[in-house]
């Protein structure tokens, strides 16, 4: 990587924990329009996962990764093992200030501390001119462009659009895991956000479209909610009133059967 960048081509990172689908490969194409060189990350990150189960449970499918990869334009692959990247223990902390207090940070405790401590490890190794990130992780996005700029890290932080299923649910790797059940049930979710969306544009207030949400999820046994939050887009802090000329989203974290699953949407 080094010697490409003596010749002035710009690199585009992709990091992941694998499990890939058709979101991570958009990320690689996105990435590819931008920049000479594609390299992407396969590794399962052990310091974010505050739930041993959902580290021991995640799916680890690292010849069809390899294969999907073949088949978009990504000119290498990372994947090193844990001892490479956490050659003795880890004790980086971070401090991001209220936005890791909030949504999947409050519910996941010392998760984004952990993506943090990977994510720059990653940045330093690759020194990429662009790092693309997921909108559907939109609180990771903002904590790695704080990141970027607390440690100076010169590479340019690129959200990018959350790719969905035909019925409307974000892909993710997680998805797998759900059994028929579970996947015809998890389709509420995305369901809800864009209910939540129309309901906005009709003027309704975030309370009462909070207690539609959470009504919804009440009905079947199936769902165990995390949050349903709608929140200031900007800061991710939650409101109970709108005002003109800002912008705000919804993000849910909610349990189908014994898999967690997240989503969002801009309102
Ligand atoms: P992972 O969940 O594998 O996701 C890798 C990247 O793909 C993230 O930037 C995520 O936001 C993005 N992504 C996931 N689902 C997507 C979808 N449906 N559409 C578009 N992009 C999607 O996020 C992580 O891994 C890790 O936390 C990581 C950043 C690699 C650090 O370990």
């Amino acid at each position: 990587m080094a010697s490409e960048r003596k010749k002035g081509r710009e690199i585009g990172f992709v990091p992941t924990m694998g499990a890939l689908h058709a979101g991570h490969l958009s990320l690689v194409e996105i990435a590819a329009k931008q920049c000479d060189l594609v390299l992407a990350s396969i590794f399962v990150n052990p310091t974010q996962f505050n739930d041993k189960k959902d580290l021991e449970r995640y799916p680890r499918t690292i010849e069809e990764d390899k294969n999907l990869l073949r088949t978009v334009p990504c000119d290498a692959v990372f994947i090193p093992s844990v001892e490479e990247m956490y050659p003795k223990e880890e004790n980086v902390s971070f401090d991001f200030g209220e936005l890791e207090k909030v949504l999947e940070g409050k519910h996941r405790p010392g998760h984004f501390n952990g993506v943090a401590q990977v994510v720059r490890k990653f940045l330093l190794i690759v020194e990429p001119d662009k790092a693309f990130f997921g909108m559907k992780d939109m609180q990771q996005v903002m904590i790695i462009q704080e990141l970027v700029m607390q440690m100076k890290i010169k590479t340019e932080v690129i959200p990018c659009p959350t790719l969905r299923e035909a019925d409307g649910l974000a892909m993710s790797s997680r998805n797998s895991l759900l059994n028929t059940e579970e996947r015809k049930a998890a389709v509420l979710l995305s369901r809800l956000l864009l209910e939540a969306k129309q309901n906005y544009q009709k003027g309704i207030s975030p309370k009462e479209i909070k207690e539609k949400v959470e009504k919804a999820l009440s009905t079947n046994s199936i769902y165990k909610p995390d949050y349903f939050a709608i929140c200031e887009k900007q800061n991710l802090k939650e409101i109970n009133s709108f005002e003109k000329g800002r912008e705000y989203i919804a993000l849910i974290a909610c349990y189908v059967g014994k898999i967690r699953l997240i989503d969002n949407l801009i309102l």
